[in-house]
């Protein structure tokens, strides 16, 4: 009997001891009308340190940087490789400051301005409207324009909605053809001001939510307008710009949360502990709870989910780069980049009935960056080559995931190990997209896709040695996806053994 007892306890721990040890992923394969935008995938450019001047645009003069109209070729060959949705321009708090007047027209009699957010520097307008728009076309994105509200006007905003849209003869369509641009390029996505909260006027949301009506109804109907929406955890300005704003009005409401350790120490981009790698993942995964709380408020007033969730500022931030310009916000990309944009884009999937659009901050040269430029040279960021991985997403059907998984433990502390999400594609293909965030352990996943049937998975990989691993302009291609041969298949189960701080693609047919 006691020889019994203890049979049955050592099979109990050592099943328990399994599951723990096992993450099980079920995916949902007949529940598919939700489609993922390939908005979620967008990005942001603005006028601030080389993100443009430097980065986007060395100017049609450059002899040494083969361009067009000033634009790299080689960045608009990249971007377009990761099929880049949309861009949006020209900021961040740089939008609250602009005027578009002073961007048009020819180059050498354009004003002057002074960045006052980002470094005091003078800006010299010669990246303008039809520099940006025209440089959308080559890259196949659509543009998304943060209209200034906090120190512009009304009567300027309706201007560059006439001027960038208008087909048929107008003042400002006139003046566009004058600047050599016969055809409106038909901008969809408008930005109503950028973090009015803070650098787009310090405004409280009661006051913003009657000034968005006001700049909403002259800028004129057919636009997707978008509202400055909330820092982080701010329910309550989500909350009062959806109750106070008429539905017909509003076709988005921003979010914006970076994925910092503390505002006043964020540490280094590169040589950080696990301590700073763990906090960082820690703001990162709260964004599953900001989309979900900012997603229930607005239910509250949009049940149909007309109105988008628009997350257009997310990614790592961290202090600069030792001997750059502390208003630049040049900082290297690791695999803790790496993890934040495998995280955060499974959780804009999970959720893509609300969130639309989305914008990573920002694409050239500054945060969490998908390229770094040094004069000719160029690298991509282990971040592009997780938006690179995940592109297979982009229009595709989502297949909600439920996964019960291991903790990524530290301390007293814990975070969700494993994150994932799925979908598929016009043609049929399945893909799933894992993430092991802990840093010491290998996960072993058993997916079961309810239903289907699969032949064959194939898959890439994205990891390295070191959690502080990055390419550099000696080495640029130290990191870089390679073929995945962790997974194996079987009718409507996929085994994968996902190595720690590893993204991983699969795709099943
Ligand atoms: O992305 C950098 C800045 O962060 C943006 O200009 C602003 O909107 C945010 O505070």
């Amino acid at each position: 009997m006691k020889f019994l007892r203890l049979l049955l306890g050592t099979c109990f721990l050592f099943t328990s001891g399994l599951l723990f040890a096992q993450t099980n992923i079920s995916v949902n394969t007949s529940n598919s009308s939700t489609v993922i935008s390939k908005h979620i995938y967008g990005h942001f450019a603005e006028h601030l340190g080389h993100c443009i001047y430097g980065g986007f645009y060395v100017g049609d003069t450059s002899k040494t940087i083969p361009n067009t109209n000033g634009v790299r070729n080689d960045i608009i060959d990249a971007l377009r490789k990761l099929k880049i949705p949309n861009l949006r321009w020209p900021g961040g708090c740089f939008a609250d400051t602009y005027h578009w007047k002073d961007g048009v027209g020819p180059k050498n009699k354009r004003p002057e301005m002074v960045n006052k957010w980002w470094g005091g520097v003078t800006e010299d307008n010669s990246f303008g409207t039809h520099d940006f728009l025209n440089m959308c076309e080559l890259l196949g994105a659509e543009p998304y324009l943060a209209g200034n509200v906090g120190s512009g006007t009304v009567q300027e905003l309706a201007d560059w909605v006439q001027y960038v849209n208008f087909d048929g003869k107008s003042p400002m369509s006139d003046w566009r053809k004058q600047n050599g641009r016969e055809k409106p390029w038909n901008v969809k996505f408008w930005g109503v001001g950028n973090e009015a909260w803070g650098c787009g006027g310090n405004m409280r949301p009661e006051y913003y939510a009657d000034i968005y009506r006001k700049y909403a109804t002259f800028m004129g109907g057919g636009l997707m307008q978008i509202a400055s929406g909330a820092n982080s955890a701010d329910y309550h300005w989500t909350e009062t710009l959806m109750s106070q704003i008429p539905l017909h009005m509003l076709g988005g409401v921003a979010l914006h949360h970076y994925s910092v350790i503390d505002w006043n120490h964020k540490g280094p981009a590169t040589d950080f502990s696990e301590q700073q790698y763990f906090a960082t993942m820690k703001s990162a995964c709260f964004m599953d709870s900001l989309v979900i709380k900012h997603s229930a408020i607005m239910d509250k007033y949009d049940p149909k989910k007309k109105v988008a969730l628009v997350v257009d500022e997310w990614g790592g931030w961290y202090d600069v780069e030792a001997g750059t310009n502390p208003g630049f916000l040049y900082q290297q990309n690791t695999m803790r980049d790496a993890m934040i944009a495998g995280v955060t884009l499974n959780i804009f999937n999970n959720h893509a009935d609300r969130v639309r659009v989305a914008n990573l901050a920002q694409c050239i040269n500054v945060l969490q960056a998908v390229i770094l430029t040094d004069k000719e040279k160029m690298i991509l960021t282990p971040t592009y080559h997780v938006l690179e991985m995940y592109n297979v997403h982009q229009n595709a059907k989502l297949l909600p995931v439920t996964i019960k998984t291991n903790d990524y433990v530290l301390g007293n502390d814990k975070l969700q190990a494993v994150w994932a999400s799925a979908s598929k594609d016009s043609l049929g293909a399945t893909h799933i997209s894992l993430v092991n965030i802990d840093s010491k352990k290998s996960q072993d996943i058993t997916v079961n896709f309810d239903g289907a049937q699969f032949k064959t998975v194939s898959g890439r990989i994205l990891t390295s040695a070191k959690l502080t691993d990055h390419n550099t302009f000696e080495q640029p291609d130290k990191l870089k996806p390679i073929a995945f041969n962790g997974a194996n298949v079987k009718g409507s189960t996929v085994n994968v053994k996902l190595p720690p701080f590893s993204v991983v693609v699969l795709e099943l047919k």
